[in-house]
């Protein structure tokens, strides 16, 4: 559950700064603003990438609203991420200066739920094709270790490691990594079954694999058990505009903006 979106006035509040691998825009948010119950790790933002005098829109050459993604929520300070790429959206809120402001909307969604119960949760992250998404998990951290619980982060990834990336980490977080597409299954099927919960950041090609593999290790996929960020086109984040569709397991299609973008796995695949 989370207060109503709502339009807000947030200030730059520094340089990009890079946690996780994935740099992260840092603002502040006016005292009561954007409050939500419970972890950030799925929320996000539709940030205007434009300039507003006197509450007016000054030029429309960037008109639609960019989505970013809560990476952290220390009181009124955010990090939303901001992904590297060469979009001119993009471009314009990382050139903003300090201080300098940006309209937003939200919060929006539906983010990671943590349940009272259970105590052991396993993180996973495909970061071969999009090294922001551990960034987006990384605020279950900090809730699931502080009552007592245990995390293992398992990242599929190419290459070695980087260090650096993974330097804002608490120390207690249990980390492995799959270079390759054996590795990975080969960890899965060894973390899954001591799983309480998964919450994850994968491409829509891992979902059916995914379910297959916890029902090889627990015989089925119950609901509550895995949750999955699904990364879709978001624009009016109403469900108005219908990019952000995505199909389901059972044949239909549903708005990853409004019912989504964190989805329990029975939902994408069977
Ligand atoms: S972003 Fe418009 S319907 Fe989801």
């Amino acid at each position: 559950m989370h207060t109503p979106p709502i339009g807000l006035t947030a200030s730059i509040a520094g340089p990009v700064r890079w946690i996780a691998g994935a740099p992260c825009l840092p603002v502040h948010l006016p005292e009561g603003s954007a409050t939500v119950e419970g972890p950030v790790a799925g929320r996000y933002f539709l940030a205007r990438c434009a300039e507003e005098v006197d509450g007016e829109r000054t030029e429309w050459s960037i008109y639609l609203r960019r989505p970013l993604y809560a990476v952290q929520q220390r009181g009124g300070e955010w990090l939303l991420h901001l992904p590297p790429d060469d979009d001119p959206g993009h471009a314009w809120l990382r050139r903003r200066a300090e201080g300098a402001g940006v309209h937003l909307l939200g919060p929006f969604g539906n983010g990671f739920a943590l349940p009272d119960s259970g105590r052991n949760l396993l993180l996973l992250a495909d970061l071969t094709d999009n090294p922001g998404r551990l960034a987006l998990l990384l605020a279950l951290l900090e809730p699931m270790l502080d009552r007592g619980g245990r995390v293992t982060l398992l990242l599929r990834l190419n290459g070695s490691l980087d260090e650096a990336a993974l330097s804002h980490l608490p120390i207690a977080v249990e980390i492995h990594t799959a270079p390759d597409e054996a590795a990975w299954a080969k960890a899965l099927s060894t973390a899954i079954p001591w799983a309480d919960q998964i919450c994850a950041g994968l491409p829509p090609s891992r979902y059916g694999p995914l379910a297959q593999a916890v029902q090889a290790k627990r015989f089925r996929l119950e609901e509550g058990f895995c949750q999955i960020l699904v990364q879709a086109d978001i624009l009016c984040a109403v469900g108005a505009c219908l990019a952000c569709v995505i199909p389901t397991a059972n044949g239909g299609i549903t708005r990853a903006c409004t019912h989504g973008p964190v989805f329990d796995l029975t939902r994408l695949a069977l």
